[in-house]
């Protein structure tokens, strides 16, 4: 690690130096922020109180974390379990706004950052700590996500990010931790995926996933089963919604976590949910990102299909257009951007309609929906079937309505076309 002096700050929420007094460090327990719970007592000579935050993120053993972090000095340690909030306040908005960024993603790092950096801002006012520091790249989204909610809800709080600027590699952390005793999971040799995961999905970046004409290695997926590999046998489904929100799952009611959770491990075992997927980030680059969002891809296309069903035309024909704003806004770091709010009362009103139940089958790496009903739905049998002739729907008025529907593109065709 060189000991040159710390870089020119660019910006007006990051700290210098000599501000840094008491630092709330965002957690994970993985090997960049472990270094730097210790890294940032030894430059800054500041306190850490570290923060980690639950997001239904499977696996996670948070004792181990808080033992991590309490072993390189933390004075305080917090773990929050926000998976409540998180389902309702940010998963919920974005079923409601189908939310998929470059027609794949569905956001769950987008969607967990702003949340994150909101109780990160929340308790470092109340540990009294001065700067936040994150593990964040210079290079991602996620430092835009995460700073740009820091310096909107807290403009007394200052930033440090020190991966952006300490010009160590893997192997440089490695070394650093090896050093200051610092517990490292499998080898510098072993270098790992680059992994973020909650409840609404895992994405996996680095290796062999930057080579864009590799095919996906199997190792990558530790969530949901290779689709040939996946149940020979379907799984029938069937999800209601109310006013846009899930709340049943084969007619059962759940809370949002739990049938979310629920959802995921069958799409999971059927081998749905993965999204091989090149990006548009915000900063410019092109990057390939392998999603595995089994919850997403099953909850989703019920929530479209159900909202397909109760709408009008005109309304399906303008929703996408205000969706893909929204889920832009959000992958882009601008979650508290007044525009989303805007757009989510449009979007509250459409799903006010959204109420029904939905079947799906699960096969093999697919979620085909094969059942819909709803109370709302803008569908009369009698009217559109085949079978019957007459009715209020009359069927001699329709060259009628065909001359009339077709008279501005005839006019023009006639004028072109002589
Ligand atoms: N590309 C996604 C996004 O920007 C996921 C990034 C997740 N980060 C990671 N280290 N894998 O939202």
């Amino acid at each position: 690690m060189s000991d040159s002096s710390f870089p020119p700050r660019t910006a007006s929420y990051e700290a210098d130096p000599e501000q840094v007094g008491r630092v709330l460090l965002l957690y994970s327990g993985g090997l960049d922020t472990s270094v730097m719970l210790r890294w940032i007592q030894e430059r800054y000579e500041a306190d850490v109180v570290t923060l980690t935050v639950n997001l239904g993120q499977p696996g996670e053993d948070y004792a181990v974390i808080e033992g991590k972090a309490r072993q390189i000095g933390a004075v305080e340690c917090h773990i929050v379990d926000a998976r409540e909030e998180f389902a309702a306040e940010y998963l919920v908005p974005a079923i409601k706004a189908n939310a998929l960024y470059g027609g794949g993603y569905p956001l769950f790092t987008a969607l967990g950052r702003p949340l994150i950096a909101k109780l990160a801002v929340e308790y470092a006012r109340r540990c009294g700590c001065d700067t936040i520091a994150h593990g964040c790249t210079g290079k991602g989204n996620d430092q835009v996500r995460i700073e740009a909610t820091i310096a909107t809800l807290a403009p007394e709080l200052k930033v440090i990010a020190p991966v952006r600027s300490w010009a160590m590699g893997r192997d440089e952390e490695v070394a650093y931790a090896r050093e200051h005793g610092i517990p490292v999971k499998g080898g510098s040799e072993s270098a790992p995926y680059s992994i973020d995961d909650n409840l609404w999905g895992r994405s996996s970046e680095g290796r062999w996933i930057e080579d864009l004409d590799e095919a996906p290695q199997e190792d990558v997926f530790q969530l949901v089963t290779p689709p040939r590999k996946a149940p020979d046998e379907p799984a029938q489904i069937e999800l209601s919604f109310e006013r846009g929100l899930p709340v049943a799952l084969d007619g059962t009611r759940l809370g949002l976590v739990e049938l979310i959770e629920r959802v995921g491990e069958l799409g999971a075992r059927h081998g749905v949910g993965i999204i091989d997927h090149i990006e548009d980030r915000i900063v410019g680059l092109k990057v390939r990102d392998i999603y595995e969002a089994p919850a997403a891809a099953i909850i989703l296309p019920a929530h479209h299909e159900l909202e397909q069903l109760v709408c009008t035309i005109h309304q399906n024909q303008f929703k996408p257009d205000v969706d893909r704003q929204w889920g832009y806004l959000v992958y882009a770091g601008l979650w508290w951007e007044p525009l989303r709010t805007d757009l989510d009362a449009y979007i509250d009103a459409v799903n006010a309609q959204v109420t029904g139940t939905i079947g799906l089958e699960l096969y093999k790496g697919t979620a085909r929906v094969t059942t819909r009903s709803s109370p709302n739905a803008l569908y009369d049998r009698s009217l559109a079937s085949f079978a019957h002739s007459g009715g209020l729907f009359a069927q001699t008025a329709a060259p009628g309505f065909i001359e009339l529907w077709s008279l501005q593109s005839r006019m023009a065709w006639q004028l072109r076309n002589r």
